[in-house]
């Protein structure tokens, strides 16, 4: 199959050296990428900065903002037969990001941020015969929130984890499907979940036809 992968945070710059992100360190998208052309799959993968190095064999597409992020997706999503969407996108972002850089006023300052675009909610207004496998991170009623992140964005999986992936180097993930119940569950170093989550889509989803 030709799968997307989505990996890392991205950024959203306040100035033109000021930005805010988040501490993922992209190995749970690098890891799935590498699994995936180890099994034999083309892989292009979207990925925020991060200090790792992409697996050999990857279409590799690097990315900082969110915006940065959705177009380079939706580019690629339909040569695709299906998107693990593994990132951690910001939520928000400025409403302007100023020229130059912001100077010191001797105050405190207010900035106004507006929500980003869900990249992986668009790519499921667009999925058609494709798969889409979603990440869910949650801190308090998870499956739950994870079955509602399904539905909005029109995955047939999602894997949930919880705050304590995020920059680790291992994972302990649930597989929740459209019924909202858990269908597997892997545990173990980021490299050993995503030899799992490789092998269950090549079981459970097909390529489009
Ligand atoms: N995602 C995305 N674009 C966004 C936000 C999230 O593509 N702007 C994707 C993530 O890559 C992940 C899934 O949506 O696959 C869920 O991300 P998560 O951070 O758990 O949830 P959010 O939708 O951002 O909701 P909230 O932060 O309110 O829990």
């Amino acid at each position: 199959m030709r799968i997307l992968i989505t990996a890392g945070p991205t950024r959203e710059y306040l100035d033109d050296v000021r930005y805010l992100s988040n501490a993922s360190s992209g190995r749970m998208g690098y890891a799935l990428a590498a699994d995936a052309v180890a099994k034999g799959h083309e892989v292009v993968l979207v990925t925020g900065a991060v200090d790792i190095t992409p697996p050999n064999g990857c279409d590799v597409r690097s990315v900082q903002t969110t915006d940065e992020m959705r177009n380079a997706c939706e580019a690629a999503f339909p040569e695709c037969d299906g998107v693990i969407a593994a990132a951690a996108v910001c939520d928000y972002k400025p409403l302007h990001r100023v020229t130059g850089k912001i100077a010191k006023t001797g105050g405190p300052i207010t900035i106004e941020m507006i929500e980003t675009d869900d990249v992986l909610a668009g790519l499921g207004r667009q999925k058609r015969n494709r798969w889409i496998v979603g990440f869910a991170l949650e801190a308090s009623n998870s499956r739950e929130n994870a079955l509602q992140k399904l539905r909005a964005k029109n995955c047939d999986v999602v894997v949930l984890n919880d705050p304590s992936a995020i920059g680790s180097l291992t994972n302990s993930v649930e597989l929740i499907d459209a019924t909202g119940q858990p269908i597997e569950s892997w545990k173990g170093t980021k490299e050993k979940v995503a030899q799992a989550l490789i092998c269950w889509i090549e079981k459970h989803l097909s390529p489009r036809n």
